[in-house]
């Protein structure tokens, strides 16, 4: 087992708050992944569930056992580092049995687990070399080696492939993942990567500034992102945002901005200062859609890159660049102007002045009804009446 619960975790370093008042469960066999831009705090949040660094607030606990004081060595997790930290006068047999050795395992438990961890890991040819003659995939191999032979209640990895080149890191990601899927022990993992964290990744952990912006699964976190930097930090190219109004007319919620246009779905609501996003793979050029509805863009490509399968064809819009991604069969050339559409179920709101995501929902006292009256025969229509609101505070009332 190796449920971790953070409870209201926070650290300062001087003045300055690189983890704030974080709550957050890893259940059991997650594959966790932390993901920031560099210095949003997530090393010092690794670190500190390793007990190698203390939290400024907050408890850790490890299986529902409180171990904020516990040293390093006690807490029964294995840490890997991004520099690998192999002993380099040691042979890879000495720097794996040497968290066994500390243990005061048996010589032949010792040799055996050794062994067991080189196999499974493919090293075992590698045992009585030192880690410099060792290339760099080895060497991380080693280091997860290291941490495999203690069959810890969970490993925390640190950037442990940003040392690998392009191949090898694609190679030793899907090791990761078969070596989680095997083990079915709990991972969390560092990264500022977004490919590793939603290749790899069961739940991810957005961090901005020391704090949690949001936690899902990796489709959660890429369809449904709470926030605008959660929008802007997942996809490549990154979702389109642009600024806009949302406003209600003759009931119809529709959209308005500079070169941007559309109704969004029937209802009522006040205008609102809001940030469209639209993701680059659901933006379409018009006139070759049979489709009418849904937001239009008006746009004069600039930039064609032709990557192959695919092309990412940038326009200038407004003030504002948008990317989309298309087929290859799609011909346009620099210069032209293009009329784009995003269908309306593709269009994600997020409140303008606090970054959050807007959901379209059924009015309170009317949902109120309707739901009551949906439980009681299932087939009932939901109620007409609704309103933008965020998760947290509704924004507005119609
Ligand atoms: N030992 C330290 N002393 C002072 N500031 C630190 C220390 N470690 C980290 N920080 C600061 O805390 C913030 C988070 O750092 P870190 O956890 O390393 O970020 P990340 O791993 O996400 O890049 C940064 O602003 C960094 O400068
Ligand atoms: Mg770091």
């Amino acid at each position: 087992m190796g449920t971790i619960q953070l409870s209201g975790i926070g650290r300062t370093f001087k003045s300055t708050a690189a983890v704030r008042d974080i709550y957050l469960t890893i259940e059991d066999g997650e594959f966790v992944v932390l993901l920031g831009p560099s210095g949003c705090g997530k090393t010092t949040l690794l670190r500190m569930i390793a007990g190698l660094l203390e939290p400024t607030t907050g408890r850790i606990l490890l299986d529902g056992v409180d171990i904020t004081e516990l040293p390093s060595k006690k807490r029964d997790l294995a840490m890997v580092f991004q520099s690998y930290a192999l002993y380099p006068h040691l042979s890879v047999r000495k720097n794996l049995a040497f968290p066994l050795k500390v243990q005061h395992l048996g010589k032949d438990e010792i040799e055996r687990r050794v062994q067991d961890v080189a196999d499974s890991l493919e090293i075992g040819h590698l045992l009585d070399r030192k880690p410099k003659e060792l290339s760099g995939g080895q060497r991380q191999r080693v280091a997860v080696g290291r941490a495999l032979v203690r069959n810890p209640k969970a490993f925390l990895m640190d950037e442990p492939l940003s040392n690998l080149d392009a191949k090898l890191r694609t190679q030793t990601r899907h090791e990761l993942t078969a070596l989680h899927r095997r083990l079915g022990a709990t991972f969390v993992y560092v990264t500022h990567d977004q490919v590793e964290a939603m290749t790899m990744a069961t739940k991810i952990v957005v961090l901005n500034a020391g704090a949690i912006e949001q936690f899902g699964s990796p489709e959660e976190v890429y369809d449904c992102p709470e926030s605008v930097f959660v929008a802007g930090f997942l996809g490549s190219p990154a979702m389109n945002l642009l600024e806009a109004q949302v406003i209600g007319r003759e009931g119809i919620v529709s959209l308005s901005g500079t070169g941007l246009a559309g109704d969004l779905w029937p209802g009522d609501t006040d205008d609102l200062d809001v940030v469209v996003g639209i993701r680059p793979e659901h933006l379409e050029i018009a006139a070759l859609s049979d489709e009418h509805d849904g937001i239009l863009l008006d746009g004069t490509v600039e930039i064609v890159e032709n990557l192959g399968g695919e092309q990412i064809l940038t326009f200038s819009t407004g003030r504002s660049r948008i990317h989309m991604r298309t087929s290859r069969d799609v011909r346009v050339s620099v210069g032209e102007q293009l009329t784009l559409r995003a269908a309306a179920e593709h269009v994600h709101l997020f409140d303008r002045a606090s970054g959050r995501r807007l959901e379209w929902v059924a009015e309170t006292a009317a949902d109120a009804v309707g739901a009551a009256r949906e439980s009681a025969e299932p087939t009932a229509e939901p109620a007409a009446a609704a309103s933008l609101t965020s998760r947290s505070e509704p924004l507005l009332t119609a």
